[in-house]
Protein backbone atom coordinates (compact mmCIF):
# COMPACT_ATOMS: atom_id res chain seq x y z
CA UNK A 1 0.00 0.00 0.00
CA UNK A 2 2.90 2.06 0.78
CA UNK A 3 3.96 1.55 -2.48
CA UNK A 4 1.20 2.75 -4.20
CA UNK A 5 0.74 5.76 -2.77
CA UNK A 6 3.97 6.51 -2.97
CA UNK A 7 3.67 6.54 -7.27
CA UNK A 8 0.05 8.05 -6.76
CA UNK A 9 2.49 10.66 -4.95
CA UNK A 10 4.96 10.60 -7.86
CA UNK A 11 2.41 10.59 -10.79
CA UNK A 12 0.92 14.08 -9.20
CA UNK A 13 3.81 15.71 -8.94
CA UNK A 14 5.04 14.96 -12.63
CA UNK A 15 1.64 16.02 -13.68
CA UNK A 16 1.93 19.59 -11.32
CA UNK A 17 5.29 19.94 -13.85
CA UNK A 18 3.48 19.54 -16.93
CA UNK A 19 0.39 21.21 -16.76
CA UNK A 20 1.52 24.78 -15.52
CA UNK A 21 4.06 25.49 -17.92
CA UNK A 22 5.91 23.98 -21.02
CA UNK A 23 8.86 21.61 -19.71
CA UNK A 24 12.04 23.26 -20.57
CA UNK A 25 16.09 23.05 -19.94
CA UNK A 26 15.67 26.42 -17.79
CA UNK A 27 13.78 24.01 -15.05
CA UNK A 28 17.53 22.61 -14.39
CA UNK A 29 19.58 24.53 -12.58
CA UNK A 30 22.21 26.74 -14.71
CA UNK A 31 25.11 24.68 -15.72
CA UNK A 32 23.41 21.40 -15.94
CA UNK A 33 24.80 19.98 -19.58
CA UNK A 34 22.12 18.45 -22.15
CA UNK A 35 23.24 16.58 -24.82
CA UNK A 36 23.17 13.74 -27.36
CA UNK A 37 25.41 10.54 -27.84
CA UNK A 38 26.73 7.91 -30.33
CA UNK A 39 29.48 5.35 -30.49
CA UNK A 40 32.61 4.91 -32.59
CA UNK A 41 31.79 1.37 -33.99
CA UNK A 42 28.05 2.44 -34.16
CA UNK A 43 28.55 5.43 -36.32
CA UNK A 44 32.02 6.16 -38.15
CA UNK A 45 32.18 3.17 -40.46
CA UNK A 46 35.42 3.94 -43.04
CA UNK A 47 36.68 1.00 -40.80
CA UNK A 48 39.29 -0.20 -43.13
CA UNK A 49 40.07 3.61 -44.32
CA UNK A 50 43.89 5.48 -43.42
CA UNK A 51 45.19 2.69 -41.37
CA UNK A 52 42.45 1.50 -39.02
CA UNK A 53 42.84 -2.19 -38.25
CA UNK A 54 39.66 -4.67 -36.70
CA UNK A 55 38.76 -4.69 -33.04
CA UNK A 56 36.45 -7.18 -31.48
CA UNK A 57 33.18 -5.45 -32.85
CA UNK A 58 34.54 -5.68 -36.71
CA UNK A 59 35.36 -9.15 -36.05
CA UNK A 60 32.53 -10.15 -34.14
CA UNK A 61 30.10 -9.25 -36.90
CA UNK A 62 31.78 -10.76 -39.38
CA UNK A 63 29.79 -13.63 -38.06
CA UNK A 64 26.09 -12.22 -38.95
CA UNK A 65 25.32 -11.46 -35.47
CA UNK A 66 22.28 -8.79 -35.57
CA UNK A 67 19.16 -9.45 -37.42
CA UNK A 68 19.82 -8.53 -40.67
CA UNK A 69 23.28 -9.81 -40.46
CA UNK A 70 24.57 -6.26 -40.36
CA UNK A 71 28.09 -4.74 -39.57
CA UNK A 72 29.79 -1.32 -39.03
CA UNK A 73 31.65 -0.85 -42.06
CA UNK A 74 29.56 1.73 -43.23
CA UNK A 75 27.72 2.30 -40.52
CA UNK A 76 26.05 6.26 -40.15
CA UNK A 77 29.18 7.03 -41.95
CA UNK A 78 30.12 9.71 -39.56
CA UNK A 79 33.63 9.24 -40.29
CA UNK A 80 33.18 11.67 -44.02
CA UNK A 81 30.16 13.43 -42.30
CA UNK A 82 31.02 14.66 -38.79
CA UNK A 83 31.44 17.82 -40.24
CA UNK A 84 27.82 18.71 -41.32
CA UNK A 85 26.75 16.28 -38.03
CA UNK A 86 28.16 18.61 -35.95
CA UNK A 87 26.33 21.51 -37.95
CA UNK A 88 23.04 19.83 -37.08
CA UNK A 89 23.97 19.40 -33.22
CA UNK A 90 24.99 23.03 -33.11
CA UNK A 91 21.24 23.74 -34.16
CA UNK A 92 19.43 21.65 -31.99
CA UNK A 93 21.40 23.34 -29.18
CA UNK A 94 22.89 20.75 -28.01
CA UNK A 95 25.78 21.69 -25.01
CA UNK A 96 27.77 18.59 -25.41
CA UNK A 97 28.38 15.63 -27.66
CA UNK A 98 29.36 12.22 -26.13
CA UNK A 99 31.16 10.06 -28.44
CA UNK A 100 33.82 7.42 -28.17
CA UNK A 101 37.77 6.95 -29.89
CA UNK A 102 38.28 3.93 -31.76
CA UNK A 103 41.21 3.00 -30.09
CA UNK A 104 41.97 0.44 -33.20
CA UNK A 105 41.89 3.52 -35.41
CA UNK A 106 44.25 5.51 -32.58
CA UNK A 107 46.46 2.71 -31.89
CA UNK A 108 45.90 -0.18 -34.72
CA UNK A 109 47.90 -2.66 -33.20
CA UNK A 110 46.93 -1.95 -29.16
CA UNK A 111 50.48 -0.88 -28.52
CA UNK A 112 52.68 0.94 -29.93
CA UNK A 113 52.94 3.51 -32.96
CA UNK A 114 50.03 5.62 -33.42
CA UNK A 115 48.60 6.15 -36.54
CA UNK A 116 48.66 10.42 -37.30
CA UNK A 117 45.68 9.56 -39.66
CA UNK A 118 43.49 8.46 -36.27
CA UNK A 119 44.73 11.22 -34.42
CA UNK A 120 44.02 13.85 -37.54
CA UNK A 121 39.95 12.78 -37.34
CA UNK A 122 39.92 13.03 -33.44
CA UNK A 123 41.51 16.45 -33.93
CA UNK A 124 39.21 17.35 -36.92
CA UNK A 125 36.22 15.92 -34.56
CA UNK A 126 36.76 17.82 -31.54
CA UNK A 127 38.08 21.06 -33.14
CA UNK A 128 34.81 21.10 -35.17
CA UNK A 129 32.79 21.03 -31.92
CA UNK A 130 34.76 23.35 -30.28
CA UNK A 131 34.20 25.36 -32.66
CA UNK A 132 30.44 25.43 -32.62
CA UNK A 133 30.62 25.86 -28.82
CA UNK A 134 29.54 22.27 -28.36
CA UNK A 135 31.58 20.52 -25.36
CA UNK A 136 32.72 16.93 -26.59
CA UNK A 137 32.63 14.36 -23.82
CA UNK A 138 34.72 11.75 -24.77
CA UNK A 139 34.43 7.37 -24.00
CA UNK A 140 37.61 6.05 -24.63
CA UNK A 141 36.27 2.43 -24.65
CA UNK A 142 33.17 1.45 -26.17
CA UNK A 143 32.75 -2.11 -26.86
CA UNK A 144 35.46 -2.51 -28.84
CA UNK A 145 39.54 -3.61 -28.18
CA UNK A 146 42.10 -3.68 -31.00
CA UNK A 147 41.60 -7.52 -32.57
CA UNK A 148 45.65 -7.34 -32.04
CA UNK A 149 45.27 -7.50 -28.07
CA UNK A 150 42.18 -10.15 -28.10
CA UNK A 151 44.58 -12.71 -30.11
CA UNK A 152 47.44 -11.68 -27.87
CA UNK A 153 46.06 -12.21 -24.48
CA UNK A 154 42.24 -12.32 -24.92
CA UNK A 155 42.07 -8.72 -24.27
CA UNK A 156 40.55 -7.80 -20.88
CA UNK A 157 40.57 -11.29 -19.75
CA UNK A 158 44.58 -10.91 -19.13
CA UNK A 159 46.35 -8.11 -16.80
CA UNK A 160 48.14 -7.07 -19.69
CA UNK A 161 45.14 -5.11 -20.83
CA UNK A 162 45.71 -2.76 -17.90
CA UNK A 163 49.13 -1.51 -19.27
CA UNK A 164 47.90 -1.42 -23.02
CA UNK A 165 44.64 0.15 -22.05
CA UNK A 166 46.58 3.29 -19.74
CA UNK A 167 49.20 3.77 -22.28
CA UNK A 168 45.85 4.20 -24.88
CA UNK A 169 44.66 6.81 -22.76
CA UNK A 170 47.97 8.57 -22.20
CA UNK A 171 47.89 9.29 -25.49
CA UNK A 172 44.16 10.78 -25.78
CA UNK A 173 44.81 12.80 -22.53
CA UNK A 174 47.37 14.24 -23.88
CA UNK A 175 46.61 14.90 -27.72
CA UNK A 176 43.52 15.84 -27.04
CA UNK A 177 43.36 17.05 -23.34
CA UNK A 178 43.52 20.57 -23.81
CA UNK A 179 40.55 20.55 -25.62
CA UNK A 180 38.31 17.35 -23.54
CA UNK A 181 37.49 18.28 -20.17
CA UNK A 182 35.18 15.35 -19.78
CA UNK A 183 36.39 11.60 -20.35
CA UNK A 184 34.97 8.21 -19.84
CA UNK A 185 36.74 5.40 -19.40
CA UNK A 186 34.68 2.23 -20.01
CA UNK A 187 31.06 2.49 -21.28
CA UNK A 188 28.58 0.09 -19.69
CA UNK A 189 31.32 -2.75 -18.43
CA UNK A 190 28.24 -4.25 -16.17
CA UNK A 191 26.89 -5.51 -19.45
CA UNK A 192 29.73 -5.59 -21.63
CA UNK A 193 31.71 -8.64 -19.91
CA UNK A 194 28.09 -10.73 -19.48
CA UNK A 195 27.00 -9.78 -22.94
CA UNK A 196 30.44 -10.87 -24.03
CA UNK A 197 31.81 -13.16 -22.38
CA UNK A 198 28.99 -14.89 -20.44
CA UNK A 199 26.16 -15.17 -23.08
CA UNK A 200 28.04 -14.54 -26.08
CA UNK A 201 25.81 -11.92 -27.63
CA UNK A 202 28.43 -8.79 -27.91
CA UNK A 203 32.14 -8.87 -28.85
CA UNK A 204 34.54 -10.65 -27.80
CA UNK A 205 31.29 -13.67 -27.96
CA UNK A 206 32.48 -15.95 -26.02
CA UNK A 207 30.70 -18.82 -23.39
CA UNK A 208 30.20 -21.75 -22.29
CA UNK A 209 29.08 -24.45 -24.87
CA UNK A 210 26.14 -24.41 -25.72
CA UNK A 211 24.92 -21.55 -23.64
CA UNK A 212 24.65 -18.75 -25.95
CA UNK A 213 24.71 -18.86 -30.75
CA UNK A 214 27.63 -19.30 -32.23
CA UNK A 215 29.80 -17.96 -29.35
CA UNK A 216 33.54 -18.64 -29.26
CA UNK A 217 34.40 -21.10 -26.64
CA UNK A 218 35.09 -19.26 -23.19
CA UNK A 219 34.23 -19.78 -19.36
CA UNK A 220 30.86 -18.23 -18.37
CA UNK A 221 30.85 -18.90 -15.13
CA UNK A 222 34.66 -16.60 -14.22
CA UNK A 223 35.39 -14.75 -17.57
CA UNK A 224 32.70 -12.26 -16.57
CA UNK A 225 34.06 -11.86 -13.45
CA UNK A 226 37.54 -11.71 -13.99
CA UNK A 227 37.03 -9.14 -17.14
CA UNK A 228 35.00 -6.81 -15.06
CA UNK A 229 37.81 -7.03 -12.74
CA UNK A 230 40.56 -6.09 -14.86
CA UNK A 231 38.65 -3.41 -16.21
CA UNK A 232 37.95 -2.11 -13.09
CA UNK A 233 42.26 -1.95 -12.31
CA UNK A 234 42.22 -0.39 -16.00
CA UNK A 235 39.89 2.77 -14.88
CA UNK A 236 41.96 2.81 -11.50
CA UNK A 237 45.06 3.17 -13.59
CA UNK A 238 44.17 5.29 -16.35
CA UNK A 239 42.19 7.71 -13.68
CA UNK A 240 45.31 7.30 -11.47
CA UNK A 241 47.53 8.41 -14.36
CA UNK A 242 44.91 11.36 -15.20
CA UNK A 243 44.85 12.98 -11.94
CA UNK A 244 48.54 12.87 -11.40
CA UNK A 245 49.56 14.30 -14.66
CA UNK A 246 46.86 16.11 -16.37
CA UNK A 247 44.00 16.95 -14.31
CA UNK A 248 45.38 19.83 -12.76
CA UNK A 249 46.45 21.45 -16.06
CA UNK A 250 43.36 20.58 -18.36
CA UNK A 251 40.88 20.89 -15.24
CA UNK A 252 39.01 18.03 -16.41
CA UNK A 253 36.90 15.49 -14.98
CA UNK A 254 36.73 12.11 -15.65
CA UNK A 255 34.03 9.23 -14.54
CA UNK A 256 32.75 5.70 -15.82
CA UNK A 257 29.72 4.62 -17.56
CA UNK A 258 27.27 2.01 -16.01
CA UNK A 259 24.15 0.21 -17.15
CA UNK A 260 21.52 1.46 -14.81
CA UNK A 261 18.09 -0.13 -15.49
CA UNK A 262 15.90 0.14 -12.51
CA UNK A 263 14.60 -3.48 -10.71
CA UNK A 264 11.65 -3.05 -8.91
CA UNK A 265 10.41 -6.05 -6.60
CA UNK A 266 6.88 -7.91 -8.42
CA UNK A 267 5.13 -7.79 -4.92
CA UNK A 268 6.18 -7.00 -1.22
CA UNK A 269 7.24 -10.40 -0.38
CA UNK A 270 10.65 -10.51 1.15
CA UNK A 271 11.75 -13.20 -1.63
CA UNK A 272 11.21 -10.33 -4.43
CA UNK A 273 12.66 -7.68 -2.37
CA UNK A 274 15.83 -9.27 -1.70
CA UNK A 275 15.45 -10.57 -5.65
CA UNK A 276 15.57 -7.19 -7.10
CA UNK A 277 18.33 -5.55 -4.55
CA UNK A 278 20.23 -8.55 -5.65
CA UNK A 279 19.73 -7.80 -8.84
CA UNK A 280 20.99 -4.34 -8.42
CA UNK A 281 24.28 -5.39 -6.23
CA UNK A 282 25.35 -8.28 -9.77
CA UNK A 283 24.38 -5.57 -12.30
CA UNK A 284 24.99 -1.73 -10.61
CA UNK A 285 26.86 -2.56 -6.99
CA UNK A 286 29.06 -4.95 -9.17
CA UNK A 287 31.18 -1.91 -10.05
CA UNK A 288 29.77 1.19 -7.57
CA UNK A 289 31.01 -0.95 -4.88
CA UNK A 290 34.67 -0.98 -5.13
CA UNK A 291 34.04 2.62 -7.07
CA UNK A 292 32.86 3.69 -3.87
CA UNK A 293 33.76 1.05 -1.09
CA UNK A 294 36.73 -0.59 -2.28
CA UNK A 295 35.08 -3.91 -2.23
CA UNK A 296 32.74 -6.35 -4.09
CA UNK A 297 28.86 -6.49 -2.58
CA UNK A 298 29.42 -8.76 0.42
CA UNK A 299 26.07 -10.81 -1.68
CA UNK A 300 27.94 -11.28 -5.07
CA UNK A 301 31.13 -12.28 -2.35
CA UNK A 302 28.92 -15.09 -0.55
CA UNK A 303 27.17 -16.09 -3.77
CA UNK A 304 30.06 -16.43 -6.41
CA UNK A 305 32.78 -17.55 -3.81
CA UNK A 306 36.12 -18.22 -5.26
CA UNK A 307 35.22 -16.99 -8.49
CA UNK A 308 34.95 -13.63 -7.90
CA UNK A 309 38.53 -12.11 -7.51
CA UNK A 310 39.56 -9.73 -5.19
CA UNK A 311 41.26 -6.77 -4.84
CA UNK A 312 44.72 -6.38 -3.09
CA UNK A 313 45.35 -3.49 -0.45
CA UNK A 314 46.81 -1.58 -2.64
CA UNK A 315 44.39 -2.09 -5.77
CA UNK A 316 41.71 -1.12 -3.05
CA UNK A 317 42.89 2.23 -2.26
CA UNK A 318 43.33 2.93 -6.25
CA UNK A 319 39.69 1.96 -7.14
CA UNK A 320 38.44 3.80 -3.93
CA UNK A 321 37.01 7.14 -5.25
CA UNK A 322 38.85 7.19 -8.63
CA UNK A 323 36.09 8.81 -10.26
CA UNK A 324 34.96 12.49 -10.51
CA UNK A 325 31.38 11.63 -11.57
CA UNK A 326 29.44 8.12 -12.94
CA UNK A 327 27.54 7.98 -15.97
CA UNK A 328 24.48 6.10 -15.65
CA UNK A 329 22.20 4.96 -19.11
CA UNK A 330 18.88 4.74 -18.07
CA UNK A 331 16.17 2.81 -21.10
CA UNK A 332 13.82 1.52 -18.72
CA UNK A 333 12.74 -0.69 -15.59
CA UNK A 334 11.84 -4.18 -14.83
CA UNK A 335 9.73 -6.17 -12.52
CA UNK A 336 11.81 -8.38 -10.62
CA UNK A 337 10.23 -12.11 -8.85
CA UNK A 338 12.46 -14.58 -7.36
CA UNK A 339 12.30 -18.04 -8.84
CA UNK A 340 13.22 -20.49 -6.35
CA UNK A 341 15.15 -23.58 -6.81
CA UNK A 342 15.67 -21.33 -10.22
CA UNK A 343 12.74 -23.09 -12.43
CA UNK A 344 11.35 -21.04 -15.17
CA UNK A 345 7.83 -20.50 -16.28
CA UNK A 346 7.60 -24.14 -17.45
CA UNK A 347 8.72 -25.61 -14.84
CA UNK A 348 12.11 -26.24 -16.24
CA UNK A 349 15.39 -25.44 -14.46
CA UNK A 350 16.49 -23.08 -16.66
CA UNK A 351 19.55 -22.38 -15.43
CA UNK A 352 21.25 -25.69 -15.20
CA UNK A 353 19.58 -26.75 -18.56
CA UNK A 354 22.16 -23.97 -19.71
CA UNK A 355 24.93 -26.08 -18.45
CA UNK A 356 26.59 -22.80 -17.85
CA UNK A 357 26.76 -21.30 -14.15
CA UNK A 358 27.25 -17.58 -16.00
CA UNK A 359 27.64 -14.41 -13.87
CA UNK A 360 24.21 -13.97 -15.04
CA UNK A 361 22.54 -17.04 -13.43
CA UNK A 362 24.17 -16.52 -10.09
CA UNK A 363 23.11 -13.42 -9.53
CA UNK A 364 19.73 -13.39 -11.33
CA UNK A 365 17.95 -16.60 -10.28
CA UNK A 366 14.98 -14.62 -10.94
CA UNK A 367 12.20 -13.94 -13.20
CA UNK A 368 12.24 -10.36 -14.78
CA UNK A 369 8.99 -8.73 -16.82
CA UNK A 370 10.07 -9.02 -20.42
CA UNK A 371 10.16 -6.22 -22.84
CA UNK A 372 11.97 -3.01 -23.90
CA UNK A 373 11.21 0.49 -23.65
CA UNK A 374 7.30 -0.10 -25.49
CA UNK A 375 6.19 -2.89 -23.36
CA UNK A 376 7.26 -1.62 -20.09
CA UNK A 377 3.81 0.56 -19.59
CA UNK A 378 2.41 -0.69 -16.73
CA UNK A 379 -0.55 1.13 -15.75
CA UNK A 380 -0.50 3.04 -19.24
CA UNK A 381 2.91 4.56 -18.61
CA UNK A 382 6.32 4.71 -19.63
CA UNK A 383 7.91 3.80 -16.69
CA UNK A 384 9.91 6.74 -15.72
CA UNK A 385 9.45 6.63 -12.08
CA UNK A 386 12.12 3.87 -12.65
CA UNK A 387 14.85 6.39 -12.97
CA UNK A 388 14.01 8.29 -9.90
CA UNK A 389 14.17 5.16 -8.15
CA UNK A 390 17.78 4.68 -9.33
CA UNK A 391 18.74 8.09 -8.65
CA UNK A 392 17.88 7.74 -5.14
CA UNK A 393 19.12 4.46 -4.95
CA UNK A 394 22.72 5.56 -5.56
CA UNK A 395 22.17 8.93 -3.58
CA UNK A 396 21.48 6.45 -0.22
CA UNK A 397 23.73 4.04 -0.96
CA UNK A 398 26.75 5.12 -2.74
CA UNK A 399 27.00 8.28 -1.01
CA UNK A 400 25.44 10.82 -3.60
CA UNK A 401 28.21 10.74 -6.55
CA UNK A 402 28.12 13.48 -9.54
CA UNK A 403 26.21 11.49 -12.29
CA UNK A 404 25.38 11.79 -15.71
CA UNK A 405 22.23 10.09 -17.27
CA UNK A 406 25.10 9.20 -20.43
CA UNK A 407 22.15 7.72 -22.14
CA UNK A 408 18.25 7.41 -22.72
CA UNK A 409 16.19 6.89 -26.07
CA UNK A 410 13.93 5.08 -27.18
CA UNK A 411 14.09 2.39 -30.07
CA UNK A 412 11.65 2.54 -32.99
CA UNK A 413 11.80 -0.13 -35.66
CA UNK A 414 10.70 1.98 -38.86
CA UNK A 415 14.01 3.24 -40.56
CA UNK A 416 12.75 4.83 -43.90
CA UNK A 417 12.57 8.15 -44.30
CA UNK A 418 9.41 8.00 -46.32
CA UNK A 419 7.90 6.19 -43.60
CA UNK A 420 5.72 8.62 -41.67
CA UNK A 421 5.86 6.67 -38.57
CA UNK A 422 9.93 7.21 -38.81
CA UNK A 423 9.40 11.30 -39.22
CA UNK A 424 6.76 11.31 -36.79
CA UNK A 425 8.19 10.26 -33.88
CA UNK A 426 5.40 10.92 -30.96
CA UNK A 427 5.83 7.99 -28.97
CA UNK A 428 9.82 9.40 -28.55
CA UNK A 429 8.96 12.46 -27.69
CA UNK A 430 6.48 11.17 -25.11
CA UNK A 431 9.07 9.14 -23.90
CA UNK A 432 11.88 12.05 -23.93
CA UNK A 433 9.78 14.02 -21.75
CA UNK A 434 8.48 11.55 -19.44
CA UNK A 435 12.04 10.70 -18.38
CA UNK A 436 13.19 14.20 -18.38
CA UNK A 437 9.99 15.06 -15.98
CA UNK A 438 11.51 12.35 -13.64
CA UNK A 439 15.22 13.87 -13.31
CA UNK A 440 13.88 17.14 -12.77
CA UNK A 441 11.90 15.39 -9.33
CA UNK A 442 15.51 13.66 -8.74
CA UNK A 443 17.26 16.96 -9.03
CA UNK A 444 14.77 18.77 -7.11
CA UNK A 445 14.77 16.07 -4.45
CA UNK A 446 18.40 15.98 -4.13
CA UNK A 447 19.86 14.49 -6.55
CA UNK A 448 23.55 15.11 -7.58
CA UNK A 449 22.52 14.50 -11.50
CA UNK A 450 24.50 16.76 -13.32
CA UNK A 451 23.79 16.13 -16.90
CA UNK A 452 21.69 14.22 -19.61
CA UNK A 453 22.14 12.75 -22.72
CA UNK A 454 19.78 11.25 -25.61
CA UNK A 455 20.77 8.07 -27.02
CA UNK A 456 21.16 8.64 -29.96
CA UNK A 457 22.00 11.74 -31.85
CA UNK A 458 21.17 9.59 -35.02
CA UNK A 459 20.84 6.20 -35.99
CA UNK A 460 23.33 4.05 -35.54
CA UNK A 461 24.85 0.60 -35.90
CA UNK A 462 23.06 -1.31 -32.84
CA UNK A 463 24.97 -3.74 -30.76
CA UNK A 464 21.92 -6.23 -30.90
CA UNK A 465 19.74 -4.72 -33.30
CA UNK A 466 22.09 -3.93 -36.09
CA UNK A 467 20.22 -1.41 -38.49
CA UNK A 468 16.39 -2.18 -37.29
CA UNK A 469 16.44 -0.81 -34.29
CA UNK A 470 16.43 2.73 -34.20
CA UNK A 471 17.01 5.86 -31.80
CA UNK A 472 18.09 8.27 -33.14
CA UNK A 473 16.80 11.59 -33.32
CA UNK A 474 17.92 12.59 -36.58
CA UNK A 475 17.39 9.30 -38.83
CA UNK A 476 19.63 7.72 -41.38
CA UNK A 477 18.14 6.40 -44.06
CA UNK A 478 20.92 3.56 -44.49
CA UNK A 479 19.39 1.68 -47.43
CA UNK A 480 20.93 5.37 -49.29
CA UNK A 481 24.50 5.05 -50.42
CA UNK A 482 25.32 8.40 -49.09
CA UNK A 483 23.70 7.40 -45.70
CA UNK A 484 21.25 10.70 -45.78
CA UNK A 485 20.09 12.16 -42.03
CA UNK A 486 16.27 13.57 -41.88
CA UNK A 487 14.65 15.34 -39.48
CA UNK A 488 12.64 13.42 -36.93
CA UNK A 489 9.76 15.63 -35.10
CA UNK A 490 11.73 14.60 -31.73
CA UNK A 491 14.33 16.80 -33.21
CA UNK A 492 12.20 19.92 -33.18
CA UNK A 493 10.75 18.82 -29.30
CA UNK A 494 14.40 18.59 -28.36
CA UNK A 495 15.52 21.87 -30.16
CA UNK A 496 12.30 23.89 -28.40
CA UNK A 497 13.42 22.45 -24.88
CA UNK A 498 16.83 23.24 -25.53
CA UNK A 499 16.26 26.94 -26.96
CA UNK A 500 18.47 28.93 -24.99
CA UNK A 501 16.67 32.04 -25.01
CA UNK A 502 13.57 30.68 -23.95
CA UNK A 503 12.06 32.35 -20.75
CA UNK A 504 10.78 30.90 -17.59
CA UNK A 505 8.44 31.65 -14.76
C1 LIG B 1 23.73 0.87 -24.57
C2 LIG B 1 24.99 1.01 -25.34
O1 LIG B 1 25.92 1.79 -24.66
C3 LIG B 1 24.82 1.49 -26.75
O2 LIG B 1 25.95 1.10 -27.45
C4 LIG B 1 23.54 0.94 -27.36
O3 LIG B 1 23.42 1.31 -28.70
C5 LIG B 1 22.37 1.45 -26.56
N1 LIG B 1 22.49 1.01 -25.21
C6 LIG B 1 21.01 1.06 -27.08
O4 LIG B 1 20.86 -0.29 -27.16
Amino acid sequence: FLHISAWAFDIGSIIATTTTSVLSRHDFPPGFVFGAGTSAYQVEGATAEDGRKPSIWDTFTQGGRTPDKGTGDIASDQYHKYKDDVKLMHKMGLDAYRFSISWSRLIPDGHGAVNPKGLNYYNNLIDQLVSYGIEPHVTLNHFDIPQALQDEYEGYLSPKFIEDFTAYADVCFKEFGDRVNTWMTFNEPNIWTIGGNSVGMMPPGRCSYPFGVNCTKGDSTTEPYIGAHIILLSHAAAVHLYRTTYQEKQRGQIGITLLGFWFEPMTNSPQDIAAAKRTLDFLVGWFLEPLVYGRYPAVMRKIIGSRLPYFKENEQEQIKGSFDFIGLNHYCGFYVQDVPKSLDKYGRDYFRDMSAKSAFTDGLQLRLTEGWAPDMKPDGMIVGWGLRRLLDYVKVNYNNPATFIHENGYPMNVDDSSNTASRNDTERIEYLKIYIENLLLSVRNGSNARGYFVWSFLDVFEALGGYTSHFGLYGVDFSNKDRRRYTRQSVHWYTTFLAKTGSRT
